[in-house]
């Protein structure tokens, strides 16, 4: 498996348990909506993890890129956290209105984001590397 198709299919899994959350919290279920996001900001928080800690510094060693990609894939990452932070208040809250609009804005943000990793950050990650065995091993024994 390359490294594109395992992160891709992390985004997926993420994707899913994020707009279960959303679809619980429109219909008022709040203790199903608190525990699909728990797992989404748990699942999201470790998917960033593994690429901050081993798959971006793979890239950046690779091709001695460290100003270009994933510095931007970075300061993303904090975008997507601080909107998980005010997501993670409106859902103690039981604040609908607030985490509807924040949902809505942080799927977007991922949208863009999770696009511009599986067209250009992960292909050009499994160029460089080749050999994708070890790396998604490495992410795989990662404690985040
Ligand atoms: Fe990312």
């Amino acid at each position: 498996m390359s490294i594109n198709e395992y992160m891709s299919n992390k985004h997926r899994e993420c994707d899913d348990v994020f707009s279960q959350a959303e679809n619980f919290v429109a219909e008022d279920k709040w203790d199903e909506a608190h525990k699909h996001w728990q797992q989404f900001h748990g699942e999201l928080e470790e998917h960033l993890t593994m690429e901050e800690a081993v798959l971006f510094p793979k890239f950046e060693q690779a091709t001695g890129m460290t100003e270009g990609p994933t510095s931007v894939m970075r300061m993303e990452h904090a975008q997507m956290r601080a909107l998980c932070d005010k997501l993670a208040n409106a859902a103690l809250a039981k604040n609908k209105e607030a985490y509807l609009g924040l949902s809505e804005t942080l799927m977007i943000l991922m949208q863009q984001h999770n696009m511009k990793e599986e067209q250009m950050l992960y292909p050009m990650t499994d160029r460089v590397l080749g050999d994708s065995g070890p790396v998604i091993q490495a992410m795989e024994n990662h404690d985040s």
